[in-house]
């Protein structure tokens, strides 16, 4: 869980860089930021998919 918070703040972090380099007309670093941002989607979709896959089994006793 606390893996998958970083991957959602740092998804709202280069979303929000991508707008603001685009604002400053730099086409260049809107691509990089636009890149890391599809980087950060896909290590959440990653975390999303061990968890559905039960690979950490929990004992409650
Ligand atoms: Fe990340």
């Amino acid at each position: 869980m606390a893996a998958q918070k970083v991957e959602h703040y740092e998804i709202a972090t280069y979303g929000s860089l991508t707008q603001f380099v685009k604002t400053l007309g730099k086409t260049d670093l809107a691509d990089l930021m636009v890149q890391t941002l599809e980087e950060e989607k896909e290590a959440a979709q990653l975390l999303t998919s061990i968890a559905e896959n039960n690979n950490v089994k929990v004992t409650v006793e």
